[in-house]
């Protein structure tokens, strides 16, 4: 199985995902630059993949950080982290995984500038693995909501290749395939970068689950015609009143699942969700080159100098938003909030299905 992202002998290795599926080749990334310059370019993508990419590219930034003192160390650091944090806006992860690993930092201020390094090499490769699991536990809960025969809609790549593995919202479509339930996904192709198309579709024909790709403009049509039982899709930010920043077409999505009485489910890590913000309206949404639009593999599909708007995600209110799919269980936008406490009674606002 193919990974993201790996660290391995001091070295970030990363799968580029601009080239799937027509080849499979890997990144060697040897500085903290190349590996914000993979984030930037797209070669990883996906909310939380991006967060451990940032977490390892901090790891290896540390490597050559000369300091006479932790705050000077901090100093260096920093400035790192901030390359980190200016590559792409929308998703949180990045923000989380910084601060997870200031955090640490922190902890140890009175250790040698050896351990720390080390630290932040086992706390971006620990990230990594526990992202894995919480993925899984993401799918364990969702799936009780996926019924044998059902027919599923997603939109971009929320799977595998954005995430540690499994994937978020791949995960209830894995899980439920190993309780044998007889499950189809329709696969938006996700313009302009056709992350569904080429990279969606790729993984799940791996897995072995029946898939059909479509034209973003197909969904409506196929939902009035009664083929498609409900939707899953990730998340870059979501806020906590329960809005969803994630790719571009995904609010499309919703109003027309809203319309057609199908439910529409978000995949949330916990690590994705911004309790700092209340509005989906404050998450910074990413724009990007003109070109994604008017090139496809390098072939131009309209006037040179055309006016073009390219914004990268956009956000779903709440209110289109059926339940969250998390780690910690399935959850009604409006309890979204309560996550924050830790002291939480979780079995009493958790949903069973519906
Ligand atoms: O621009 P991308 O490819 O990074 O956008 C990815 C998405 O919108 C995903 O749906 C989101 O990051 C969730 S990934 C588990």
């Amino acid at each position: 199985m193919f990974k993201a992202i790996e660290w391995k002998h001091d070295k970030v290795i990363i799968l580029d995902q601009r080239r799937l599926p027509k080849e499979i080749c890997y990144i060697e990334c040897y500085d903290y630059q190349s590996v914000a310059d993979c984030i930037r370019r797209l070669c990883i993508r996906g909310a939380p993949a991006i967060g451990i990419a940032s977490a390892m590219g901090i790891a290896l930034g540390a490597q050559n950080i000369e300091a006479k003192s932790f705050d000077d160390f901090m100093k260096k650091i920093t400035q790192i982290m901030d390359v980190m944090l200016s590559t792409r806006p929308t998703a949180v992860n990045i923000k989380w995984a910084v601060d997870r690993l200031k955090t640490i930092l922190l902890k140890n201020r009175d250790s040698s500038l050896t351990d720390l390094k080390a630290l932040l090499v086992k706390e971006a490769n620990y990230i990594l693995e526990e992202d894995i699991e919480i993925n899984k536990a993401i799918g364990k809960w969702g799936a009780n909501f996926i019924k044998d025969g059902d027919t599923i809609l997603t939109h971009c790549n929320a799977g595998s290749l954005a995430t540690g593995g499994f994937g978020t919202a791949t995960a209830p479509m894995l899980i439920a395939k190993e309780q044998g339930k007889k499950i189809q996904v329709i696969v938006d192709e996700t313009r302009p970068v056709l992350q569904g198309a080429r990279l969606t579709t790729w993984e799940l024909m791996q897995a072995g689950i029946a898939v059909t790709l479509i034209t973003d403009n197909s969904a409506g049509a196929l939902m009035r015609k009664g083929m498609i039982d409900l939707v899953i899709v990730g998340t870059d930010r979501t806020t906590s009143r329960g809005d969803v920043a994630n790719k571009i077409g995904t609010y499309t999505v919703a109003v027309l699942c809203k319309e057609n009485k199908i439910p529409f489910y978000v995949a949330a890590p916990l690590s994705s969700i911004d309790f700092t913000l209340d509005s989906g309206d404050m998450i910074p949404i990413e724009e990007r080159p003109a070109e994604e639009v008017t090139l496809i593999s390098d072939c131009r599909i309209a006037p040179e100098g055309v006016n073009v708007i390219n914004l990268a995600f956009d956000i779903t209110p709440s209110e289109y938003v059926t339940a969250f799919f998390t780690e910690k269980g399935v959850f009604h936008p409006r309890d979204i909030k309560k996550l924050k406490a830790k002291d939480i009674n979780l079995e009493s606002i958790r949903l069973k299905t519906f």
